[in-house]
Formats: structure tokens, C-alpha cells, sequence
């Protein structure tokens, strides 16, 4: 069954006082990092941080991943032997161009681990499809919306109508290749509202989660990625009424004056699906 992804939590490789935090936190994933959250002379550490951290276990059953460096960076070779040794998840390829480099990562990783890739420059958003369909165990797309920016000479702040073309194009390839695909971060931790809107325009636009960088944005993106009661309320009515639809030999019928037909029942039952993946983590 496909496992909640609402909110994932990047947490420093290096930072063994968060890393343990994370046992007591509710996000639905981790992504213990050893790229950007990590500088260049603290590598190894955070290695042997994660390696320690995994092996005495204890996060919970929502999906662990660990972010390696770039192909071209120099600690690529050491990440890979690190990852085919250690008990997570998936891997979380940064920088992803095309399906050539996810192959070449795959070729080059000895085990059989599910893959997490990054879409976070102007070529990973116009190769998204390639990207997307390049290899069967590759299930999550993460947009990189700080690179994105940077990579697209965008301002740092304001709203994301820039972004909104980038962010839909990486959307549509997920979903053509059925996986889930989850938004970029919200680096203002202060700004508590600003969150909300951008996980709740994160959801308008089509993301299953929001990428998380503190623990009090695991809560608020919780809730912006949860059917509401009103929403489950509303799924198990339409569900009934096409039931009685269909027992009564028509394919469409009406629900307080709106149109309904087998797709929307469709829906409903995925929205009662996700609100039991939901129960279900929480438990
Ligand atoms: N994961 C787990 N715990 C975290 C955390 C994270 N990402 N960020 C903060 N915490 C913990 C702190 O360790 C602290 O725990 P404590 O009370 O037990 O000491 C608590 O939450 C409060 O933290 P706070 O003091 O508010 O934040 P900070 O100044 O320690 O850290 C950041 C701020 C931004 C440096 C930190 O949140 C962080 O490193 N986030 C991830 C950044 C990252 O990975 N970037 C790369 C990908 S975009
Ligand atoms: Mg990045």
C-alpha cells in the first residue's frame, strides 16, 4: 500500500541532536542529508552519524531516505558504497537532468534501493517525463524550489507564479508515470501563515506532500495534505448516491444540484483511501 508522503522532514547528516529528535517527531518521511545540509569538511561525520542512527533504528514506519551528493561532486563514489550499506529506504538522487543520470546511478549502485529523484534545475523540469519514467524503482519526485530559483535567476522571495509552469510540468510527468511527487521547501520558519498558503497551493496544484525543514512545519503540512472531515463526509455521500445510481441502471445522477458520474465515485474512493493511510500513520 502506498505509504503517506504529507510531510518530509530534511534533517543535516551531521546534526546527531536533530537526527534523534526525528524519533519523537510525526513526519510521514525523513530525508537524512548529506548534500547541501551538510558542508564540505563534516562528510564523513555525517556518514557515520546516519550509519548509527539507522542501525539503532526507532524512527517509526514512515519511509527513510538518505540524500547523497551529485554525480559530479567528489564525495558521489564514497556515497554510493554508503548507501548500498546502510538499512533506509530509498536514496534521494539530487540534480537529476536526465533519465541518463538516473541510470548511471543505478548502474553504479550495487543494491536493489528504491530511488527518490530531485527536479530542481531549468533541464530536471523540461526532462521531467524522461526522468520520471527512467527506471521502475524511482517512486517520488522532490521539487528543489531553493536551486530552482537560484538555476532560473528568480528572486528569493515573493509568491511562485514564476515557479508555477516549472512546478506543474514536474507534477504532470509524475503523474504520467503514476508516482508521487512532493513540493519544495518553505525557508521562512517564523512565518507560520505563509506556510499554510504554500502547502495548501502546493495541494491546488496537484503535490501529494511538502518537503519540511523544522519540526513545526510537520503539523501544518500534516493537515494541508489530510482529506478534512468535510472532504471524507462528502466522498462516502457521492460513493452512495452513484451506488444507488448504478443500482437503479444510470451512469449519472445528481448530488445536491451538482452532476455526478462514476469518475467523481472514483475520486471519493481515493480520498476515503487516503484518509485511512492517514489513520493508519498516525496509529
Ligand atoms: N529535524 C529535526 N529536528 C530539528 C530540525 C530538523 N530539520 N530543525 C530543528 N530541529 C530541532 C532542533 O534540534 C531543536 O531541538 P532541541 O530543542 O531538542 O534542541 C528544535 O528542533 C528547535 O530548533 P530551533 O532552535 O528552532 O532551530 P535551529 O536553530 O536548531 O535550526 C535550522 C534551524 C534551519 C538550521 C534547522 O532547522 C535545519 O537544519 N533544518 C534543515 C535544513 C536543511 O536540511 N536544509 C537542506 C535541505 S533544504
Ligand atoms: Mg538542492
Amino acid at each position: 500500500m502506498a505509504t503517506a508522503k504529507r510531510s518530509i522532514l530534511y534533517i543535516p547528516g551531521s546534526n546527531a541532536r536533530a537526527i534523534e529528535k526525528a524519533r519523537t517527531l510525526e513526519a510521514d518521511a525523513l530525508i537524512l542529508d548529506l548534500e547541501d545540509g551538510v558542508s564540505a569538511d563534516k562528510k564523513q561525520e555525517a556518514r557515520a552519524i546516519i550509519m548509527k542512527a539507522l542501525e539503532r533504528g526507532g524512527f517509526g514506519t514512515g519511509e527513510i531516505a538518505v540524500r547523497i551528493n551529485g554525480l559530479d561532486s567528489p564525495w558521489y563514489s564514497d556515497d554510493l558504497a554508503f548507501v548500498s550499506d546502510i538499512p533506509c529506504d530509498n536514496v534521494v538522487l539530487p540534480k537529476m537532468e536526465n533519465s541518463d543520470s538516473v541510470q548511471q546511478v543505478r548502474d553504479e549502485l550495487g543494491t536493489q534501493i528504491n530511488f527518490w529523484a530531485m527536479i530542481e534545475t531549468p533541464e530536471g523540469v523540461l526532462n521531467a517525463f524522461e526522468i520520471a519514467r527512467a527506471d521502475s524503482r524511482l517512486n517520488c519526485r522532490v521539487v528543489g524550489t531553493n536551486d530552482l530559483r537560484l538555476e532560473m535567476s528568480l528572486p528569493d522571495t515573493g509568491d511562485r507564479k514564476s515557479l508555477q509552469t516549472s512546478l506543474s510540468l514536474v507534477i504532470l510527468a509524475a503523474r504520467a508515470a503514476k508516482c508521487s511527487v512532493i513540493d519544495g521547501v518553505f525557508n521562512d520558519i517564523s512565518d507560520a501563515q505563509g506556510f499554510i498558503a504554500e502547502c495548501l497551493e502546493g495541494r491546488q496544484l496537484g503535490f501529494d506532500g511538502k518537503t519540511v525543514i523544522h519540526p513545526s512545519q510537520i503539523g501544518p503540512a500534516n493537515v494541508a495534505f489530510s482529506p478534512t472531515p468535510k472532504d471524507v463526509q462528502e466522498a462516502r455521500e457521492i460513493i452512495e448516491a452513484m451506488e444507488i445510481a448504478r443500482q437503479e441502471g444510470s451512469a449519472v445522477t445528481t448530488l445536491d444540484g451538482r452532476m455526478i458520474e462514476e469518475l467523481h465515485a472514483r475520486r471519493a474512493r481515493r480520498v476515503l483511501e487516503m484518509a485511512d493511510i492517514r489513520n493508519e500513520t498516525k496509529e
